[in-house]
């Protein structure tokens, strides 16, 4: 569904790698969590996936289309939620989410019915018909996440989505993000708060320096550790020096 083939990428012409021979895949209803520690890549390999920064080698399907070769058609298919979503302030809630959903060509009685629910779902329709520059950070959150999947995208990328949500708000995206895999979706998202990883993900991937260290089920990484060894401790592990 995802795959990432010795995927590269260099800021500074290969004096130094972000991001060097990265190869992993996602399947299809599978939450993904991308692990690894500041700096580690998480952001860059992130955005060579969903078709911001070009790969310096390397090739990225979805659903098998190339995104590098075929951005377009790629796009149709990839939601992204940016760490930092930059959300339009002089628009209010609604106006983003139909403009999201104009870009994304959904039906009107489509959008509206998942606008509905979802904004339902995040205790967000009350606030829709405000500016969003009145929202807090966590309401932008929400309404970008919103707006993120109004096309109903068959892989949601999602750079530390819970940073900023109060509990309860990440409570309702960890249940949605559930929800739309086992609807068929793929959910590959990065973090580096390990405890959300280990009740969340099917699989993780632990990203260091650059490197892919491990990929697995948690059970997988286990192997060959402490058979009761938490996510954190191999994490640590995993990623010291
Ligand atoms: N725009 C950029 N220009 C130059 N170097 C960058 C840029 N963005 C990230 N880097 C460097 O690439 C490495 C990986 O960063 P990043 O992908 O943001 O890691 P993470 O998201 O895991 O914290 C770091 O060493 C970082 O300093
Ligand atoms: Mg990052």
């Amino acid at each position: 569904m995802l795959q990432l083939n010795n995927v590269s990428h260099s800021y500074d012409k290969g004096k130094t790698w972000a991001v060097r021979d990265l190869s992993l895949n996602a399947k299809q209803g599978e939450i993904f969590g991308f692990l690894g520690p500041n700096g580690a890549g998480k952001t860059t390999t992130l955005r060579m996936i969903v078709g911001l920064l070009p790969p310096t080698s390397g090739n990225i399907l979805v659903t098998d289309i190339d995104v590098w070769k075929n951005p377009t058609a790629a796009k149709k298919v990839i939601s992204f939620l940016p760490d930092n979503p930059n959300v339009y302030e002089r628009l209010t809630g609604w106006e983003y989410i139909r403009f999201m959903a104009d870009i994304y060509g959904v039906s009107q009685e489509e959008r509206e019915q998942r606008a509905e629910r979802l904004l339902t779902q995040f205790e967000m329709l009350h606030a829709a018909p405000d500016l969003i520059s009145s929202y807090s950070h966590g309401m932008r959150q929400k309404i970008a996440l919103t707006a993120a999947l109004i096309h109903d995208p068959k892989i949601i990328i999602l750079d530390e989505p819970m940073v900023g949500l109060d509990p309860r708000s990440a409570a309702i995206l960890k249940q949605l993000l559930r929800e739309h895999c086992d609807r068929g979706a793929t959910v590959f998202f990065s973090t580096h708060i390990l405890d959300v990883a280990e009740r969340l993900c099917d699989r993780v991937g632990i990203i260091n320096k650059g490197y892919l260290i491990a990929q697995g089920t948690l059970e997988e990484l286990r192997q060959g550790q402490r058979t009761d060894a938490t996510l954190e401790a191999l994490f640590l592990e995993l990623t010291q020096a």
